[in-house]
């Protein structure tokens, strides 16, 4: 590609504090190839909740037009309204995107090295509890109903992004996460997918955990024993990954790609932290999970060098060196303060 366009939706609450200050570590990475113009941030300002809500629209259609004229995309968190909010009826933005963008799988890596876990989960990303944006039926006022949604293609292409993920990382493990002895056609359906596409990869051993034990027992060595790469569904991937980000320092340090055949999308895997703006503590946002979403769209467009010093640069102002301290407090550093920081330990290194 002569030229990669990147767009910036920085999105809401801590979003927008968080994606400054990603955008600042970019461009003191990428400095040159934007200078040259062979990298072009493209900031996408249409998808706040002010404008989804003023257009009573998530996805807004010529918002989502410039979206398409990207090749990727650096997401900051979006409000999705839930019951009883105000805008209950608009659906998530973030899953208009996914679908929208057909970026089937969201790729989330984990890890906790003093627990030897290294752990990447593939997350069915548009299908399950997620699908057309999750509108049920209300049948009447005793009775919901919503649906749960899996086929076959689907089922089989996040296991093949699972598979060749671990071929091509000399991973031995894939391990499926259901709840298949209680959801038994679609979760069943899923592991069978995932079996029949492993019968490809026969190197590559496969095992099964069901969803409640995984969350319960995954800092467990016997009962993680061998895990390496992980696929689920969808709704079981959004619960896990939040459990596994928790114990790998917070859901702050976490981050997620979301990669279709065309598109690539990377975010961080929480929300908006509505908590922390309400509560003036917005400015110290952990922005670590955005952050290691830059070096992840980095390595997808050709940089995985720069990914590699950019994890090595937070593993030394998280782990090895750590001269400031990063909590939610105003006593300890801010969002912008811990950035900072961040960059002078990639001018170092
Ligand atoms: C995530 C988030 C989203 C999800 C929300 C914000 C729609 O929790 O990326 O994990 O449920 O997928
Ligand atoms: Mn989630």
């Amino acid at each position: 590609m002569d030229q990669i366009v990147v767009g910036i939706l920085p999105g809401d609450g801590i979003g927008r504090i968080i994606m400054d200050q990603a955008v600042r570590v970019l461009k003191a990475l990428m400095e040159e190839e934007i200078a040259s113009g062979h990298i072009v941030l493209r900031p996408i300002n249409g998808m706040t909740i002010e404008n989804r809500a003023a257009k009573l629209q998530s996805l807004p259609d010529e918002v989502f037009e410039e979206i398409k004229q990207c090749d990727v995309l650096l997401k900051g968190p979006m409000v999705t309204p839930r019951a009883g909010d105000l805008w209950p009826n608009l659906v998530s933005a973030n899953s208009l995107l996914r679908r929208g963008l057909e970026l089937f799988a969201a790729v989330r890596p984990i890890r906790i090295p003093e627990k030897n876990i290294d752990w990447t989960f593939f997350r069915e990303n548009i299908e399950g509890e997620y699908i057309w944006g999750n509108k049920g039926i209300q049948v009447n006022e005793d009775l919901a109903v919503d649906f749960k949604v899996q086929t076959r293609q689907g089922s089989e292409r996040i296991a093949r992004a699972a598979f060749e993920f671990a071929r091509k990382n000399g991973k031995k493990n894939v391990t499926i996460v259901t709840k298949a002895n209680i959801v038994k056609l679609a979760d069943g359906n899923f592991i069978k997918a995932v079996r029949k596409v492993g019968e490809e990869y026969p190197e590559i051993e496969i095992q099964e955990r069901l969803v409640d034990a995984m969350c319960a027992k995954m800092l467990d060595p016997e009962f993680n024993k061998g895990i390496e790469v992980i696929v689920l569904p969808n709704l079981y991937g959004d619960i896990v990954t939040d459990v596994a980000a928790e114990h790998q320092g917070g859901l702050g340090t976490a981050s997620s790609s979301n990669l279709g055949n065309k598109y690539a999308m990377f975010e961080a895997i929480h929300g908006t932290a509505p908590y922390l703006i309400s509560h003036g503590r917005g400015e110290y946002a952990d922005p670590c999970s955005l952050i290691r979403a830059v070096g992840m769209l980095l390595a997808h467009i050709g940089y995985g060098d720069r990914k590699k010093k950019l994890d090595d640069a937070l593993d030394i102002c998280t782990i090895t060196e750590r001269k400031v301290v990063l909590t939610t407090m105003p006593e300890d550093a801010s969002t912008k303060e811990f950035t900072d920081y961040v960059i002078e330990t990639l001018e170092k290194i």
